[in-house]
């Protein structure tokens, strides 16, 4: 067996409900909070909810609900100004990834200075060091998909040349993740299918990586297995709280995956769509997961037999290569069943832009590149572009 560490440093506080104990939460971090709240989910009641938990410990919000989608990084240098004028002690982000994330870094410009986007890791700069002042953050998920609860990453846009790109730090675990399953219920149907494939293929994409290990694995099986099994009925049946929290805490244990052996190729590819097309994230995934799969499982039947099994026991019986085959069939069941049918032809992406994707892949993403379980260069990802437009 190799050398491997396992790293959690972040309390879950996971159940229906469990929204009420933020008060008591933020108090353990000092007495004013940089409230970054999603703002469909601050009109829906909540955010008033929260404020009156904080009051009623004593802890004054200041509440910022001009989250974008794919966070602008100019956007979250504003925001960090207004948080440290007002000396803000800690942020809580309440919403999906986009509001995390811009709580995140909000976090980190307050504690380390610059700009958010000197923290993000390219190889066409010098990544800038966070100090030990980041902010405490504490984080409130309301899709149940990027994970980002549970995870060391805070994933930021570059309006003025069109890409994503990503902090990457341990410092940006939240504190304190506050899970409640009820805060998910208002997404409607496409949104749910969107946010879960993503975290289906977080897990998936962990699982796979070459530098997964022991926990990963452990954790990334099981919440494959949980996602195949209810993903269809929250996305069916919004209503039913069971499947709510089954896809939520699985959207969680596959941030925990993705914290300790990261994403690979899908990830790679869809995120440069999302800097280019303000594309929602977990489409863009969808759109190139399949037919990446069926390029790489050949690298591993192993381990695309075992996400065979975790998808579906009945494959048990069969060969190693037979299941192995069958997760692809079981993937494109699934995307069926939820009804995600995109391609990144959806979001506008045309064939001249292939080059400059192919670039922003392998400027940006080269980590989740090198660690793909198939070996890819330039001329194999601009194949796997245009075949999925
Ligand atoms: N930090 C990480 O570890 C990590 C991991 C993966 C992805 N990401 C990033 O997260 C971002 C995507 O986050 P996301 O997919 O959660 O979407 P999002 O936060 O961008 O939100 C998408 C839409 O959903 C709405 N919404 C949020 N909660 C809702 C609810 N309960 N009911 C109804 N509508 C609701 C929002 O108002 C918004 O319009 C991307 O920028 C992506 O790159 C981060
Ligand atoms: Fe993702």
């Amino acid at each position: 067996m190799s050398s491997f560490q396992v790293r959690f440093p972040v309390q879950v506080i996971f159940g229906k409900g469990e929204l009420r104990r933020v008060g008591e939460v933020a108090k353990g971090f000092g007495k004013k909070a940089f409230l970054a709240i999603d703002p469909f989910i601050k009109n829906s009641g909540v955010g008033e909810e929260i404020k009156g938990y904080l009051k009623r410990e004593q802890v004054e919000a200041l509440v910022y609900d001009e989250i974008r989608p794919n966070p602008p990084y100019d956007k979250v240098d504003e925001a960090a100004s207004l948080a440290k004028e007002e000396g803000c002690d800690m942020v809580i982000g309440v919403g999906g990834g986009s509001a995390i994330d811009t709580a995140k870094a909000v976090a980190v410009v307050v504690g380390s200075g610059g700009s958010s986007w000197d923290y993000v890791q390219r190889t066409d700069h010098q990544v800038a060091q966070l100090k030990e002042t980041t902010l405490p953050i504490i984080a409130v998920p309301t899709t149940a998909g990027t994970g980002s609860e549970a995870t060391l990453y805070a994933v930021l846009t570059n309006p003025k040349i069109k890409e994503k790109s990503t902090i990457i730090n341990p410092r940006i675990f939240p504190k304190v993740s506050i899970v409640d399953p009820e805060l998910t219920v208002s997404m409607p149907p496409a949104l749910t299918a969107s946010t879960g494939f993503d975290a289906l293929s977080h897990a998936i994409e962990s699982y796979i990586n070459v530098n997964s290990n022991p926990i990963s694995e452990l954790v990334a099986l099981d919440s494959i297995k949980l996602l195949s099994r209810y993903l269809p009925g929250a996305v069916t049946n919004g209503e039913n709280i069971e499947a709510r929290s089954k896809v939520a805490w699985a959207a969680t244990l596959a941030g925990v995956a993705i914290s300790h052996a990261g994403t690979v190729l899908p990830h790679a590819m869809g995120q440069p769509i999302s800097g280019l097309y303000d594309a929602p994230h977990g489409g863009t995934i969808a759109a190139c997961f399949v037919r990446i799969m069926e390029y790489s499982f050949i690298s591993n039947l192993e381990k695309f037999a075992a996400i065979a099994e975790a998808m579906d026991e009945s494959v048990s019986t069969l060969s190693v290569r037979q299941k192995a085959e069958k997760s692809i069939e079981l993937l494109k069941r699934l995307l069926k069943d939820i009804n995600l049918n995109v391609s990144f032809g959806t979001y506008g992406v045309q064939r001249e832009d292939v080059p400059k994707l192919v670039d922003i892949v392998l400027k940006g993403f080269k980590q989740d590149v090198d660690a793909h379980p198939r070996k890819v260069g330039k001329e194999e990802i601009e194949k796997l572009y245009c075949e999925c437009i």
